[in-house]
């Protein structure tokens, strides 16, 4: 069984055994005489001082309780801590257990056990809370996010409703139409979502066929399920409409120069779009019907693009648009050709009505119904002001059909969305001037679908979920034999969990964003795509604060000499843990790649925090149960070498990475 299925397997059963609970913790938070809830994966937290633990709360003072069930494996004893800088109390199965810093004993029952925590803010600077436990066979870690649960409670159902209208609200762009000064922020200020730009719309004519850009325009969800782009008309003159404004829209266009594309290079581009992970969020070309995943179709690629502006926009995607969510894969101009051509070819034929177009009356109706105002920031001057619509209850962009919308643009919007984006108009939207970097990487996560291609939280990812149809262009690539040291397809992922804990602020913030030059994973086929850079820090800090540390940890010491020489000696073969047989180390290659290929130490030093550096080292398998790296400590934390440090693990690996920072 490969490893992937084994790892679905492993999931299906985990969600079998619990089926009636939901993941993570519930929260509420109080803070100036209101509440506000919201579940956490972790019982975990880092508010930096002066900000507000919720964006539906006033920065400063506040306290938050945790409410859940801890879903012990076994029964047994463990230990359980927390390193806050507040005042924290936790109890457990109904006995006060943590009254502040400090590891008690106690014995968890299989199953379920109700903890309850509390703490509250710090008097002065920054709150943080990180919960840990600990048993005789495994050493201190932070209670992982797969064992946790909780009972879903009405406030929580109506503080969740409440932040996906504030999403709603701000990515369908609502007020570039209904906008007011005094309720709403400045552009750039509060929360990322709020009043970003839809694509510029330049070129058009050299990129898209013209009779597509009028059916895009007539009804766009058809064409994309979830476009953040409305419809705009209703009415028997719809397509009269839009083709007026793709006439506008194209006017003008030097007529494309197509290439002949060469069949050849398809089955190379299938290949990439299976093993760079296209697959994972984008349906095939050729398929048809709906999606069980859910994913993004492409099979109108064929009777929408230009060939030679399909392959530009393949390399940069955010290029007219950069709120995209389509990440830049660094794709060579030989695979985007490749990658262009397999979509290209395999692509459906869909016979379109082209109507002809007047671009004069087309030029009226892009100011009129508001195309400007999302695609171009124009301030919106026909549609009702915000305070108009907040009292308007079920009409307009929020009526259920045809009828009542009336005149408004139609978001295709589902019934619960509707409600929320209700509820939400009913809040002062003050919500919308501030933000929490713990929930803007929560949905980013899901906006970016970057589960699409990572494990998380003992899931796993839409990719291995259809690992399948991946093979299926695999094998119709030319036949080859595998050449030891050569990339893989098939190779993991390194899964989301524990990312937050385990890298550095700056480094995570540039490789989101597709700015590191080398890639860590030599031995992958896939790669880590990059997206908007304005998205990556935030995602990166909200990661980190989500497992309760701060952006940047203290400075350290310059290495210490003595630890230096001997952490030199411990990493190597001579009277060391032989490290180096996986590891390179800078220019020095790994001694024995065939073990299992793994991540330059140079890397490392700048990737990796120094508290999980020393926890994946102790235990690598609590953290990844696949991985090939070996364990070198006992549950005590004693290895196999005895000198020096009388064998003690912890002094052992950090003397390593005492010598690892002066590697250049
Ligand atoms: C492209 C511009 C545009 C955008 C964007 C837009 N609206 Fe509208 N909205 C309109 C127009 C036009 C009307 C209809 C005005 C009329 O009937 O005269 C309307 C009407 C409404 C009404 C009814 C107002 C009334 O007094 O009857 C509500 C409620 C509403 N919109 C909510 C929203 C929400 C919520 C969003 C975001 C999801 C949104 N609108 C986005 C243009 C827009
Ligand atoms: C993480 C998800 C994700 C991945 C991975 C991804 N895409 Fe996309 N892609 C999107 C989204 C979302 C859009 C829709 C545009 C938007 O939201 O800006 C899109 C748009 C596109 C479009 C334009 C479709 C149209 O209607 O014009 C093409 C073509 C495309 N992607 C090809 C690819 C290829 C090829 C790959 C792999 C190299 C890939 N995508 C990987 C999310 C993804
Ligand atoms: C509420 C904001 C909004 C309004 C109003 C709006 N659009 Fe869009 N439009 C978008 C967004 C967002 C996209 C990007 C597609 C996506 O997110 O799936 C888009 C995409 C497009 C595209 C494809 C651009 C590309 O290069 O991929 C065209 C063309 C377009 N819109 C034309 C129009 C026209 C014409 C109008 C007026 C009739 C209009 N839009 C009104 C938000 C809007
Ligand atoms: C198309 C698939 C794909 C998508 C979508 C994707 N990733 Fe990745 N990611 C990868 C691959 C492959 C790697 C390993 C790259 C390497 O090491 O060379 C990776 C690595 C990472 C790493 C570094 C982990 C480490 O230990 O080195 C981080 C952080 C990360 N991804 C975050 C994200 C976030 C956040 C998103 C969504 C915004 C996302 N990824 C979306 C494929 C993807
Ligand atoms: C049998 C091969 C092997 C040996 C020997 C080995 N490792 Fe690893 N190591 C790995 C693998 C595999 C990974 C995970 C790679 C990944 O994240 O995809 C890893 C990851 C790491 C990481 C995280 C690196 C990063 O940048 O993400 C550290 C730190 C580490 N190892 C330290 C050590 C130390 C210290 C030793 C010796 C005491 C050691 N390793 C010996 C295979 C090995």
């Amino acid at each position: 069984m490969s490893l992937r299925l084994f790892s679905l397997f492993a999931t299906l059963l985990a969600h079998t055994l619990c089926a009636q609970d939901t993941p993570g913790l519930a929260v509420s938070f109080s803070a100036a005489g209101k509440t506000d809830s919201r579940v956490d994966r972790l019982l975990s937290l880092y508010v930096p001082g002066g900000q507000a633990p919720t964006p539906f709360l006033a920065a400063g003072a506040f306290t938050a309780k945790w409410e859940g069930d801890i879903q012990s494996p076994l029964r047994g004893i463990f230990k359980l801590g927390v390193e806050t800088s507040g005042k924290f109390k936790l109890s457990l199965n109904g006995q006060p257990l943590l009254d502040g810093v400090g590891l008690k004993t106690v014995q968890l029952n299989k199953g379920a056990n109700h903890l309850v925590a509390e703490i509250t803010s710090a008097e002065k600077g920054d709150t943080f809370v990180r919960l840990n436990w600990a048993s005789k066979d495994f050493p201190l870690e932070p209670v992982p996010p797969t064992i946790l649960t909780h009972a879903v409670k009405p406030e929580l159902t109506a503080a969740s409703q409440l932040r996906e209208g504030r999403l709603l609200f701000a990515q369908l762009n609502c007020a570039a139409c209904h906008a007011d000064a005094a309720l709403l922020p400045a552009k750039g200020i509060g929360m990322p979502e709020f009043g970003q730009n839809a694509p510029l719309l330049a070129d058009l004519g050299a990129k898209y066929k013209p009779a597509f850009l009028a059916d895009w325009i007539a009804d766009p969800h058809a064409i994309r399920p979830h476009t953040l782009m409305p419809k705009l008309f209703a009415g028997a003159d719809t397509a009269q409409k839009a083709a007026d404004l793709a006439a506008m829209l194209t006017q003008g266009a030097a007529p494309a120069t197509e290439k002949p594309l060469d069949p050849k290079l398809a089955s190379a581009g299938g290949g990439l779009f299976a093993n760079l992970g296209c697959i994972a969020c984008h349906q095939r070309p050729d398929a048809t019907g709906a999606d069980a995943h859910d994913r993004i179709p492409l099979g109108h690629v064929r009777d929408k693009w230009q060939a030679a502006a399909l392959i530009e926009f393949l390399k940069d995607p955010a290029k007219n648009y950069p709120a995209t969510r389509m990440p830049h894969f660094r794709l060579s101009d030989e695979e985007s050709a490749q990658i262009a051509t397999y979509l290209l070819i395999n692509g459906m034929q869909i016979k379109r009505q082209a109507i002809a177009g007047d671009a004069a009356r087309g030029a009226t109706l892009l100011v009129s119904a508001g195309c400007l105002n999302c695609h171009a920031g124009m301030p919106a001057t026909t549609q009702p002001a915000l305070a108009k619509i907040i009292k308007a209850g079920e009409k307009g962009c929020l009526g259920a059909d045809d009828k009542t919308r009336a005149a408004a643009p139609d978001f295709a919007l589902s019934a619960p969305q509707r409600a929320s984006l209700k509820a939400f108009l009913t809040t002062d939207l003050a919500s919308l001037k501030q933000d929490t970097a713990a929930e803007f990487a929560e949905r980013q996560i899901k906006n970016l679908n970057c589960i699409a291609c990572h494990a998380r939280d003992g899931n796993v990812s839409t990719w291995t979920k259809v690992d399948g149809e991946a093979k299926k262009l695999r094998d119709a690539l030319p036949a080859k034999e595998h050449v030891e040291g050569e990339a893989v397809p098939d190779a993991p992922i390194p899964p989301l969990t524990w990312l937050g804990e385990k890298l550095q602020h700056e480094w995570m913030s540039k490789f989101i964003a597709g700015k590191i030059e080398y890639k860590p994973r030599t031995w992958l086929i896939g790669r880590m795509p990059g997206f908007p850079a304005h998205l990556a820090s935030g995602i990166a800090l909200g990661l980190n604060h989500q497992h309760g540390l701060p952006q940047k940890e203290a400075d350290e010491p310059a290495p210490n000499a003595e630890k230096i020489a001997l952490g030199e000696k411990l990493l190597g073969a001579d009277g060391g843990f032989n490290c180096i047989t996986c590891h390179a180390v800078g220019e020095q290659a790994a001694t024995a790649v065939f073990e299992a290929p793994a991540i330059n130490f140079v890397q490392t030093v700048e990737r990796v925090r120094k508290g999980y550096f020393q926890r994946w080292v102790m235990a690598p398998i609590r953290i990844d149960p696949d991985t090939k790296m070996p364990k070198y400590a006992d549950p005590e934390g004693l290895t196999q070498l005895t000198d020096p440090f009388d064998g003690k693990g912890a002094q052992q690996f950090e003397a390593i990475r005492e010598y690892l920072r002066t590697v250049k």
